[in-house]
């Protein structure tokens, strides 16, 4: 158990009146080498924007803690109960390997790699939804609230309607939806929108992914949208539930990040930073899961390029590229690592000196204290996806940099570009367009520079992830179902 577990009796099934379902819990098993304790802080954007949300409601997370077939029992971590769901070898690779990150992952990110369609993935995907409804509906109190998240649970909200129809149940689609000529191609579309329908509300990232959503309701199960809303009706066609689908950007801890930012030691470790790279004149900074849809390989063929050019020299500028492990069994995650591998050797045995490197890459995780203190040192960060959810990296960025400066190199394809709207943005395909930009935020005069962080900081400060989860939640529990 995490260091801060706190024994406590165990939760009583059916007496919680907030529950969060995720397919991660906050926390993750890992092996004795990774971590003292054996567990660590669970990967991506979901968690970073959740754990501070619950931590603040004292509420249940059901979800699966990254270990293969082991059963743990609940327990209570941080202020919240946690409630394991068991995987198998077998379901961690039809079901989380396959169905979740092979055929929706890439999907429902403009196929920039293939998907792949298997009927065995599909069973998994059911059978495993349906744990975690079952986990849900033994955990809720009689009409608590349920908030289920992102594309692998897409079927939850209709096994737990069936099963506890008393409850309030919430979507929240983390990543982007596709427009439904890319979502045609999935052979269980018809089941997905089913799926889904049976929430009260459905929230996705931006306005475009509510829209393709709705589109695909009334295409592919011939739903009555009016005003967002949809109407279920019964044989006799009596209207037995309303769903409503609207956007809801997500965002971070806005006042934990600010608190980083201005602690001494955190501000000594980013000056650190800077020294041990050799004093460059600018810092580049790139953290990204390493994940085919985050763009380094464009945004290091971008830098490289500068290089080659001598526009830039690695006495100007010095990348650090954090690219946190993940998915590292599935394919196409294995072939983006040999090829960013590559990239940065190439690259630093063709451009470093003895005192410089051009890329400090680093394959790792990392603690919220050293992110920070990276973009403290950071002088332009670079977010260059080729299609995003939102990007909770960008918005840190601009959180941690408290004196307005910096700049923000935003690729147009994330969720966070419509908030962040005086970042510097580009098409991150457009390979000199990334470059022009680079050498913009590089030589940004100081004055534009402040200019635009504080335009950036004004959004941030009054959109924080506290008040994304009350925005939801106020019109989730407004929502009414004529059951
Ligand atoms: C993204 C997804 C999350 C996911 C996270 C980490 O942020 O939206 O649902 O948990 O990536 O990916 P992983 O596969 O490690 O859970």
């Amino acid at each position: 158990m995490p260091e801060e577990t706190i024994s406590k009796p165990a939760l009583h099934p059916g007496s919680s009146d907030f529950i969060v379902v995720s397919n991660r819990l906050p926390v993750d098993r890992v092996s004795t080498e990774d971590s003292d304790d054996g567990w660590r802080r669970s990967p991506g954007g979901l968690v970073t924007a959740l754990a501070p949300v619950m931590a603040s409601r004292e509420g249940a997370w059901v979800g699966w803690h990254g270990a293969p077939d082991e059963e743990l029992a609940p327990f209570h971590h941080e202020n919240m109960d946690l409630i394991p769901v068991a995987l198998s070898a077998d379901e961690v690779e039809l079901y989380y390997e396959g169905f979740s990150n092979s055929t929706l992952w890439p999907l429902y990110h403009d196929v920039i790699a293939p998907p792949e369609f298997h009927r065995t993935w599909w069973d998994a995907y059911r059978k495993v939804n349906k744990r975690f409804a079952a986990a849900a509906a033994k955990t809720a109190a009689h009409g608590a609230t349920v908030w289920v998240q992102d594309y692998q649970l897409q079927l939850v909200p209709q096994y737990l309607r069936a099963l506890r129809p008393d409850l309030s149940i919430g979507f929240f689609n983390h990543i982007p939806f596709p427009p439904p000529e890319i979502f045609a191609q999935l052979p269980w579309r018809a089941e997905i929108i089913d799926g889904l329908l049976a929430a009260d509300l459905i929230g996705f990232q931006r306005p475009s992914d509510a829209a393709n959503f709705l589109r695909s309701a009334r295409r592919f199960v011939g739903a009555g949208v009016k005003a967002a809303q949809v109407q279920i009706k019964d044989e006799e066609g009596s209207v037995v539930h309303i769903s409503r689908a609207a956007a809801f950007p997500i965002s971070i801890d806005v006042t934990t990040i600010q608190e980083l930012a201005v602690r001494p030691d955190i501000i000594n470790r980013a000056r650190q930073i800077r020294e041990d790279l050799g004093n460059p004149r600018t810092i580049l900074l790139g953290v990204d899961r390493l994940d085919y849809t985050k763009g380094i390989t464009h945004r290091l063929k971008a830098y490289g390029e500068l290089l080659n050019e001598g526009t830039l020299t690695v006495e100007d500028a010095a990348m650090i590229q954090v690219a946190s492990p993940s998915r590292e069994r599935v394919e196409s995650y294995r072939l983006l690592r040999e090829e960013v591998d590559g990239m940065v050797g190439r690259m630093n045995g063709q451009f470093d000196t003895i005192l410089h490197t051009a890329v400090r890459y680093l394959h790792h995780s990392y603690p919220v204290e050293e992110m920070v203190a990276l973009y403290l040192a950071a002088d332009v960060m670079l977010v260059t996806s080729l299609r995003d959810g939102m990007n909770l990296v960008a918005k840190e960025y601009v959180a941690a940099r408290g004196d307005n400066t910096g700049a923000l190199v935003l690729s147009e394809f994330t969720g966070a570009a419509d908030q962040l709207k005086s970042a510097l943005l580009v098409n991150p395909h457009d390979i000199d367009g990334l470059k022009a930009a680079i050498m913009r935020a590089v030589h940004l005069a100081p004055g534009e520079s402040s200019r635009r962080m504080r335009a950036m900081r004004r959004q941030i400060l009054t959109h924080d992830v506290q008040r994304w989860s009350e925005d939801f939640l106020t019109t989730l529990a407004t929502q009414a179902t004529p059951v």
